[in-house]
């Protein structure tokens, strides 16, 4: 067997296209390794959302010529791919600035890998098809999904049409494109015969998700997700990421009445001062969002929201910044993630003058990410006391103990005996630690009280 090494940086969607990718090799021969050293091919699999993420890729590229160069000497060939966004978006720029990168290839192409590798000299394809790589994708061996754990990811949407200022991804990804429903339920069947109980359906805008449905009608993703639910063995739902003006009213009321669905949603709202929303060509103010919020909280009492914040967009001022936090703390995130603006090549924010000085922009970080701390730890220690149930999916980190996620996407460690990791267990939570819940098995007097809480909460 060859070997490949894989390394994936960004968004779920490139964990996603690495296992793939993975799959894809394995049916040429190759098994995959955890580490460089030694591998016969190297691929990273790039993200270009941020600057940041653009430069660690250039960094890596350095050190793995280095490695190529070493296992030249020791009679080993090693061919190095960058895959992903930033193959994407400076295909030739990589070429010339790294001459050791045999092969680039888009997140559109890499169902061509085989037939490229096969090429000698440096090859380029960032072609954007029209008709969809998925088709020519082939099933992961049993083996490979069972590895991958009771959690998977499912691209059910790729690209975006709605074009963020600030936003690379409508022109790395391309136009917004959704896969069949046929083709997702495949894809979810098999992995729950291998053992898989809880998918995540993603997509850059997944909720604008309009699929053809087996009837020939265009599907929207509530109605994918009821299909998605009736699939034996899949027990929880998520899906990620999403824009507010696709959240319909189906897909609210999914999560009132899809028990598979679980109480969670990434909702990025960017911002708080409707200038820099209208700035950023979000398309909604914050009192819609505000709203939006509202309407999901009556059908789902008791879900997770989580949310992207981006500071120092060109012309955010401190007034404009107070209302973000303001939003923040409004809303109550259990989650979020949050970014210094990164102008883009190819955007339009990126030509604007009004770009916000370093200082500003890292003082304002700072406080975002106290107010999302705060409120996250609030939300984990509301729990205490609890009774929620806990997919199990990994050994804890002592002796004993089994580690799982909880409906809202927290991490919880129980000591166990009598379980085995895919078991869903009741538990009551005891202790918030800094990055994990920590609880019991519960018993039937926890059990008794968690109905009657439901019962009040659907009074
Ligand atoms: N600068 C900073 N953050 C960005 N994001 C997207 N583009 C940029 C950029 N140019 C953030 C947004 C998005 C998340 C995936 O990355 O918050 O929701
Ligand atoms: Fe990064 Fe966006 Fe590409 Fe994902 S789709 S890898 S977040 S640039």
């Amino acid at each position: 067997m060859k070997k490949v090494h894989i390394k994936s940086f960004g968004c779920q969607m490139n964990v996603y296209d690495g296992q793939r990718m993975a799959d894809i090799l394995s049916h040429q021969g190759y098994e995959e390794t955890a580490t460089p050293e030694g591998a016969d091919l190297i691929l990273l699999n790039t993200c270009h959302i941020r600057d940041r993420a653009v430069q660690k890729v250039y960094t890596e590229l350095g050190k793995l010529r280095d490695l190529k160069i070493e296992q030249k000497a020791n009679g080993q060939y090693t061919k190095i791919v960058v895959a992903g966004c930033v193959a994407q978006a400076e295909g030739a720029e990589i070429q010339r600035r790294q001459p050791a990168v045999d092969l680039v290839v888009g997140p559109q192409a890499y169902h061509r890998l085989p037939e490229l590798l096969a090429q000698t000299g440096r090859v380029v394809d960032t072609d954007l098809p029209i008709d969809d790589k998925f088709g020519y994708l082939p099933a992961p061996k049993p083996a490979a999904i069972v590895a991958r754990g009771i959690s998977a990811f499912v691209t059910v949407q790729e690209g975006c049409d709605k074009f963020c200022a600030f936003c690379v991804v409508p022109y790395t990804r391309g136009a917004e494109f959704s896969r069949p429903a046929a083709q997702v339920l495949v894809e979810v069947e098999r992995l729950a015969a291998a053992g898989v109980q809880d998918v995540t359906l993603i997509g850059q805008n997944v909720n604008a998700y309009h699929g053809e449905g087996p009837d020939g009608a265009v599907w929207g993703l509530a109605r994918l997700m009821q299909r998605v639910a009736e699939v034996p063995g899949i027990t929880r739902i998520r899906y990620t990421t999403s824009h507010p003006r696709d959240m319909g009213d189906d897909l609210i009321a999914a999560h009132r009445d899809l028990p598979q669905l679980m109480p969670f949603l990434h909702l990025p709202v960017q911002a708080g001062s409707d200038r820099i929303l209208a700035a950023m060509n979000r398309k909604h103010t914050g009192d819609e969002y505000r709203r939006l919020i509202d309407k999901i909280r009556q059908a789902r009492p008791d879900i997770a929201l989580s949310s992207d914040f981006i500071v120092g967009f060109p012309g955010e001022s401190d007034d404009d910044f107070e209302d973000t936090i303001k939003l923040v703390d409004e809303i109550g995130f259990a989650s979020s993630y949050s970014f210094k603006y990164s102008p883009r090549p190819g955007t339009p924010a990126a030509d604007l003058r009004a770009q916000v000085p370093a200082a500003a922009m890292h003082e304002r970080l700072l406080r975002l990410q106290e107010r999302i701390e705060h409120h996250r730890q609030a939300f984990n220690h509301a729990m205490v006391g609890r009774t929620v149930e806990i997919l199990l999916e990994r050994v804890g980190r002592h002796p004993g103990q089994l580690a799982g996620k909880s409906p809202y996407l927290q991490a919880v460690q129980i000591e166990t005996q009598a379980n085995q990791i895919g078991d869903r267990v009741q538990v009551v939570i005891e202790r918030a630690g800094s990055n994990s819940l920590f609880g019991r098995k519960a018993g039937p007097e926890d059990l008794a009280a968690k109905d009657l809480a439901t019962k009040e909460l659907a009074a």
